[in-house]
């Protein structure tokens, strides 16, 4: 289990220092939000940004792409250094086409789904993925209060997490008060936007989730 620090609530201008404080204090990947405006009603960066980060870092870079028509920008988006490449079923025209593409163009293929979509949607999906997000707000913006009831999709790919091998991520509303409830529904990978970098010091917030993740 490991907690996954999204850059969306990051400070930009300090990019290079943000990232370093994460090395330093033990994450293993950087979660990345690409919004285009359409698919989400907010804007933040696409490709050129990710190239910038992919220099400054080593770190795992797992690229959530909030956008209308995928396909399109994936091989953009690999080239700039993404290791994984998570669509959303709700944006993809042909969902295994997609995901064999990310797969074909050397990096890891990721499906995510919103709260109002069923978990029956993305069934038949597990075989072709090597990367499975449940959004546990509506996507768009950092520092949401986190849907609860969404964690039931962590719980409903158990077994086919242990047919396929693919790790379980939430996204949205995870912090000190959330954590636990999205561990014992059986989630490894935990997104933190706000609760890291909005906190007074990121370091010791990346810390105390952690810990209590080990603590449980
Ligand atoms: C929301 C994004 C999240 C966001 C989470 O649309 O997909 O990755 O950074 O932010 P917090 O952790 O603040 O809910
Ligand atoms: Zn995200």
């Amino acid at each position: 289990m490991e907690v996954v620090p999204s850059l969306l609530s990051a400070d930009f201008s300090r990019l290079k220092e943000e990232i370093r404080i994460m090395e330093k204090v033990g994450a293993r990947r950087l979660h990345l939000d690409v919004m285009d405006g359409h698919f989400v009603p907010n804007i933040t960066f696409g490709p050129f940004i990710i190239e910038s980060i992919r220099k400054l870092t080593s770190l795992h870079l797992e690229t959530h792409l909030m956008i209308e028509n995928p396909a399109k920008y994936i091989e953009a988006f690999i080239r700039a250094g993404s290791d994984t490449v998570i669509i959303h079923i709700e944006a993809s025209a042909d969902i295994i086409r997609d995901l064999k593409k990310i797969r074909e163009l050397g990096a890891k293929a990721g499906i995510v789904l919103n709260p109002p979509t069923s978990f029956e949607s993305v069934e038949p999906y597990f075989e072709y993925i090597d990367h499975f997000l449940v959004m546990t707000v509506n996507p768009g913006f950092g520092g949401q209060k986190m849907i609860n009831a969404a964690l039931s999709k962590v719980t409903l790919a158990g077994p086919y997490q242990k047919q396929f091998g693919f790790p379980i991520e939430v996204d949205g509303g995870i912090n000190i008060n959330t954590i636990e409830e999205a561990r014992a529904a059986g989630t490894d990978l935990f997104v933190a936007g706000s609760a890291v970098f909005s906190a007074r010091n990121p370091s010791e917030s990346f810390k105390a989730l952690s810990e209590k993740l080990l603590s449980a």
